[in-house]
């Protein structure tokens, strides 16, 4: 196994590993993807305040999570297609996240299935669903989740439409790949990743083909996925899948304290300050930026997570010193699995659990909960200044 230090060197594997299509899906956001670099690039705005002389001797990363106990408040956030970066993405995925005791969540468009995922693993996973308008699917969707058993619902909130994102247009994304001339040439030099998925049957979008009605072969998802989200949605209808679920609910992609006000009275479990890791509305503030408002307006009655830029446990301290509870990684996964399957994100959450435990030492705390904005040098005016 090469030497990996960081999650860069993980995408670095990532790229030369996995077909153009599928890395690039991954590694961009939408429109200018000024909102993508900026959830990476403000973590770098925030400081860490060092301290000395404190012991810093049993630190643990324990926490919860809506809760569940947690390895560390790092989950691993739904991303669709991972059954594409490498063969069985999404089992192998959800069996790393297992054996470091860190929750997994399963996309609605994912590569392998509810059944799939829940018949390789031991422990409840969550579910992230899209707001659809076919209450048929939804309730489908949700009775295989109950089956599977499903610990908890991911409702993400911020994709009725989709973001265009440049590069999947240009490279003709889709899953299985379509076989063009570049397509093909792209592919034959991803070796490795060719022969995992010559060798498994899962290449289609899993929980869908099959089950929603008139999609029984790949080739009409496309215009399935045009037709199926809704955007007539709102916080009734969310008040109302919720009541079809029964379980625990957190929301995701809320931006605005608004938002998370109305979350609130819907009766979620918590909110993701989220943007999609940059992938919806481009111009948005980054996650870090729009977290403390977020955490200040609701923070005390509803468990606020957060997700978008987080590439290190540094960047996961300085999340929950803002007073987030828990954080999700999408990209930093996904390089892991894209660079070495299984293997690839165990060493992710290793990487960042390392990260985290070390610099936990260096800010002078033990717990996760001692974590606070005490432990940060905020530059001023970091959430901005803006005109109301
Ligand atoms: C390739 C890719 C696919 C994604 N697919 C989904 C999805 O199916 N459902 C969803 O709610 N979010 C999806 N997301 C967003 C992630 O859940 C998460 O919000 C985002 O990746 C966090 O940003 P980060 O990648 O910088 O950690 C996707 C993100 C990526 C990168």
């Amino acid at each position: 196994m090469p030497v990996i230090t960081c999650i860069d060197d993980l995408k670095r594997l990532h790229k030369k590993r996995t077909p153009k299509m599928f890395y690039d899906y991954a590694e961009s956001g939408s429109y200018t993807e000024q909102t993508f670099r900026e959830n990476t690039s403000d973590f770098a705005q925030l400081r860490l305040r060092q301290k000395v002389a404190v012991d810093m001797s049993g630190r643990s990363t324990a926490s919860t999570m809506i809760g569940e106990d947690v390895a560390m408040p790092v989950a691993l956030a739904p991303v669709g297609l991972t059954g594409m970066q490498h063969a069985d993405g999404e089992i192998l995925a959800a069996k790393a996240a297992e054996k470091m005791g860190v929750p997994f969540t399963l996309s609605t468009m994912s590569i392998c299935s509810i059944e799939d995922v829940a018949e390789h693993t031991t422990k409840p996973f969550w579910f992230q669903v899209y707001t659809l308008k076919d209450d048929d699917f939804m309730n489908r969707l949700f009775e295989r989740a109950r089956a599977a058993k499903c610990s908890a619902i991911v409702i993400t909130v911020d994709l009725q439409i989709m973001g265009q994102r440049h590069k999947d247009l240009k490279n003709g994304l889709s899953a299985p790949p379509k076989l063009t001339p570049q397509s093909i040439a792209n592919m034959m030099t991803k070796v490795q990743w060719g022969l995992g998925m010559l060798q498994t049957k899962r290449r289609f979008f899993g929980n869908i083909v099959g089950h929603a009605k008139g999609v029984s072969d790949p080739s009409s998802l496309s215009s399935w996925t045009a037709e199926a989200f809704d955007e007539s949605l709102d916080w009734k209808r969310i008040a109302k899948f919720k009541e079809m679920w029964g379980g625990k609910v957190i929301l995701k992609g809320v931006m605005d304290a608004e938002d998370a006000r109305n979350a609130l009275a819907v009766g979620a479990d918590a909110i993701v300050v989220s943007n999609h890791g940059g992938r919806q509305l481009d111009g948005a503030l980054s996650s870090i930026r729009a977290l403390p408002s977020i955490v200040d307006a609701v923070g005390d009655k509803i468990e606020v997570h957060m997700d978008s830029g987080i590439r290190s446990g540094q960047d996961v301290l300085k999340a929950l010193s803002l007073g987030a509870k828990g954080t999700y990684v999408g990209r930093a996964f996904v390089n892991g699995l894209g660079a070495m399957g299984e293997a690839g994100v165990t060493k992710s959450l290793e990487v960042i659990q390392k990260e985290l435990i070390t610099t936990m030492g260096l800010v002078g705390e033990r717990t996760i909960n001692d974590l606070g904005r005490h432990n940060l040098l905020i530059p001023k005016g970091f959430e901005g200044d803006w005109v109301d």
